[in-house]
């Protein structure tokens, strides 16, 4: 038997009689609906995401209804809201649009008007369009991002190429280089696992390629290492940011010559595993700084997968968590749900841990609710007291991303760009814009090729 629960709504509004007027109306069609006289009172209320839905007044004496958005939207809370008013203007109208109100209304509405007009904000808001769930083996997505990942997945996989998935920690990372093993041919054959950062580096060689006996203290006997192992198979090495020098050395002989010795012995043995590695580490960064050798970099990074971070895939937190629940409920019992607004809550948290981090806090939610529905009050407090990742410009966003030095080389520029036009053209005018010696000012010009050459 599923149950289904009623969706909360509030409506705010300082006027008693008709706050009473409208929680009858809407308790009388089975919803779960409350007042508040006092907007202030509300808000922190609403922030929490305790409701599915907010019906407000214009006029109210305390805060008015655009405040009162203006206050909610500003704690990053999207829950959606309905404005009721009796002195509706069409400037109020567009100021309501502005704001992002789900619906605007003006008195006097007709009862069954009302019913029709909430549950259509609820249904609306209750099914957003961007969680169609893709799925790839165990993995699956309602983000177009990802879904666009498990296609391009499902193209690769079959061919023998190697494969590079770079992504924060967390973020499916292994469950993707096992899902590339199970899509290919080779998945009869083996399907090997190594995390190069989890072996103590002078035991890795031997794990990988094996040892004869007595080639180093303590090997009393020969070992076949992963390679072997993985025969005809993949083989995925996880975390290989983390191989020595000495190491990247030897496995750059294995991918060019498919050949490799064990330690300690000398007969040459071949390899024709697929290889699959990962790392959360920015590994061109790590070629750069002279950490990683190019060459591995480049035989590795035939094909490579990015994996983005939960945050920047909003439309798989409210998917994923219910996922997650599903699973961690014991058998025969019914799964709660996530409200809207606890979903509206999970999206404004930043997730560091990405889908592991997710899947923890599913975890806890599944073993310690006892009730049918997971409101946002149950999240864990470091959830709810999220700053909202909107309330960061997308621009700010976009600097952050691309690091101290490129994000100033890019403002530098736009500002220069800017700054030349006004002075259309006039580089010593733009220099005495910009408060900057004139010197000074054609260098850096030149400097991100602003200049042609006469001009300085
Ligand atoms: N799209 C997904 N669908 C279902 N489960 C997922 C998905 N992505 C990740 N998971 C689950 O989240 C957890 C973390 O994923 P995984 O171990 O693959 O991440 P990772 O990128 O390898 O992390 P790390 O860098 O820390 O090793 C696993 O339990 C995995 O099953
Ligand atoms: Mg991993």
């Amino acid at each position: 038997m599923t149950t289904t629960h009623a969706p909360k709504i509030l409506f705010v509004d300082d006027i008693p009689a008709l706050c009473e007027e409208m929680v009858t109306t809407l308790r009388g069609e089975q919803l779960d609906a409350d007042s508040n006289l006092s907007p202030l009172a509300a808000i922190p209320e609403i922030v929490q995401g305790k409701y599915d839905l907010v019906i407000t007044g214009l006029v109210i004496a305390e805060l008015g209804g655009f405040e009162i958005i203006r206050r909610i939207r500003g704690a990053g809370c999207r829950t959606p809201i309905i404005m009721i008013t009796g002195f509706g203007t069409e400037q109020s109208a567009i100021e309501a649009a502005r704001l992002g109100v789900a619906d605007y209304l003006t008195k006097p509405i007709e009862r069954k008007e009302l019913i029709a007009r909430v549950k259509r904000v609820l249904k609306q808001y209750a099914t957003p369009q961007t969680e169609q769930p893709g799925s790839l083996v165990r993995m699956i997505s309602g983000d177009p991002k990802m879904n666009e990942i498990f296609e391009k997945v499902k193209t690769i996989a079959p061919t023998d190429s190697r494969v590079l998935i770079l992504g924060e920690t967390g973020c499916g990372k292994q469950l993707l280089a096992h899902a590339i093993h199970q899509q290919s041919q080779r998945k009869q054959e083996p399907y090997v696992e190594v995390n190069c950062a989890a072996i103590p580096a002078n035991l890795l060689e031997s794990e990988l390629f094996g040892h004869e006996e007595g080639s180093f203290t303590g090997a009393t006997k020969r070992r076949v290492g992963r390679f072997e192992t993985a025969g005809q198979g993949t083989i995925f090495l996880d975390e290989i940011g983390e191989l020595g020098f000495d190491l990247q050395s030897k496995l750059l002989h294995v991918l060019d010559n498919g050949k490799f010795t064990r330690v300690g012995g000398n007969k040459e043995l071949r390899s024709s595993a697929r290889l699959v590695s990962a790392t959360n580490r920015d590994l061109m960064k790590e070629v750069e700084l002279g950490r990683f050798r190019a060459d591995l970099y480049y035989r590795l990074n035939v094909i490579s997968i990015e994996l983005p971070p939960l945050r920047r895939r909003p439309g798989d937190i409210g998917l994923l968590a219910q996922h997650f629940i599903n699973q961690f409920v014991p058998k025969g019992s019914q799964p709660p749900t996530f409200t809207p607004s606890t979903v509206e809550v999970l999206r404004r948290y930043p997730w560091p841990g990405n889908v592991r981090e997710l899947q923890n806090v599913a975890e806890q939610l599944a073993v310690l609710n006892r009730g049918p529905r997971i409101e946002a009050t149950d999240l864990p407090s470091r959830i709810l007291q999220a700053r909202p990742v909107e309330t960061i410009s997308p621009t700010a966003q976009r600097q952050v991303q691309l690091g101290f030095r490129k994000a100033k080389d890019q403002f530098e520029k736009e500002y220069l760009l800017t700054i030349i036009q006004q002075a259309n053209g006039n580089l010593a005018e733009a220099a005495r814009l910009a408060e900057m010696d004139r010197g000074q000012f054609y260098r850096l010009a030149k400097r991100h090729g602003l200049t042609t050459n006469t001009d300085s």
